[in-house]
């Protein structure tokens, strides 16, 4: 759905809520030219008890993390940006969204470096249904190897969410959908698996759970974290900071993508190799099922992870 067929009317750009169409900036802004931006991606799910953010602390934590090697300074604290949003979702009755806060080098000057120029900032919050179709949490998803690699974290440190970061994604995301394929599963330089174009991976054999580390140049995602979190909760063993070779994508018993936008997204096949005999398997029904009672507070456990509009 683009933009223009939803209800939303709000901004909050700069401290500041302006309406959805004026919140402009200059064609010669720095982030543009250069990807010096960071952003976030979070949920806002419909609960019994209202709209409710999953994660919003660590979402913010990580914006802010982000802005670390880019030297950015954001001039609103963490707590103003959560009182924004809180009030963004309000003011839009939006009753589960998807928000984007995202900070970046402005308008001032257009060398590399962005000496003077400042920090912009805004959050926008839409209705977002499933990223990969509601059919895909069932069913899974096809998914290819991608032909472009991720750039190691020698190259751009890819536990920030720097907006430039992602024209790789891109590459490998639209590569995957021209073959046919819903998604790409990105190799790092070294040839291991690293993750998916906005997804982090997981693997199952023999009833344990596998995820690259994070020196597999990986964002760390917090689906990531909220899923190991929930697998060992339930008496899984998680094996967090393993390599996983190309070949194994072959012979996993289950495969899963996690991601703020695709939750918890089984992977039915990869490089037309059946995953398993091509349905979700039990231990991803199990995590995924579980994660959705979780976010939508179908249980009390975790209420720490909630941040409650009202
Ligand atoms: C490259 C990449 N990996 C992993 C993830 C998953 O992270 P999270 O669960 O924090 O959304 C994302 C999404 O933000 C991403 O863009």
């Amino acid at each position: 759905m683009s933009f223009e067929e939803m209800d939303v009317d709000t901004i909050w750009m700069d401290g500041e809520f302006v309406d959805w169409d004026d919140a402009q900036i200059h064609v010669l802004t720095h982030g543009l030219h250069y990807g010096t931006g960071v952003f976030e991606g979070a949920r806002c799910y419909e609960t019994e008890d209202g709209p409710a953010i999953f994660r919003w602390d660590e979402h913010v934590e990580r914006l802010f993390a982000s802005c670390k090697p880019y030297e950015m300074e954001i001039d609103h604290d963490p707590e103003e940006l959560t009182e924004a949003t809180k009030e963004l979702i309000t003011r839009q009755d939006l009753t589960s969204c998807y928000i984007r806060p995202i900070a970046f080098y402005g308008y001032e000057s257009l060398g590399v470096s962005p000496g003077d120029c400042p920090t912009r900032i805004a959050i926008a919050a839409w209705p977002w249904g499933t990223y990969l179709g509601e059919e895909a949490l069932e069913n899974g998803i096809d998914v290819m190897v991608s032909s472009w690699r991720k750039h190691s974290s020698s190259q751009i440190p890819t536990n920030a969410k720097t907006t430039g970061l992602y024209v790789n994604s891109m590459l490998a995301g639209e590569e995957a959908r021209r073959n046919g394929y819903a998604e790409a599963i990105v190799l790092n330089k070294e040839g291991h698996v690293a993750e998916g174009p906005g997804e982090n991976i997981f693997l199952v054999r023999d009833g344990e759970i596998f995820t690259p580390g994070l020196s597999e140049s990986i964002l760390d995602g917090i689906t990531r974290d909220s899923v190991i979190t929930i697998a060992r909760d339930l008496g899984y063993t998680v094996h967090d900071n393993v390599t996983i070779s190309r070949g194994e994508l072959n012979t996993a018993d289950e495969l899963f993508f996690t991601g703020s936008a695709a939750e918890v997204t089984p992977i039915r096949k990869v490089d037309n190799v059946v995953v398993d005999d091509g349905t979700r398997g039990p231990v991803t029904e199990e995590i995924q099922s579980r994660f959705f009672d979780v976010v939508e507070r179908h249980t009390d456990d975790y209420d720490e992870w909630f941040t409650y509009i009202q």
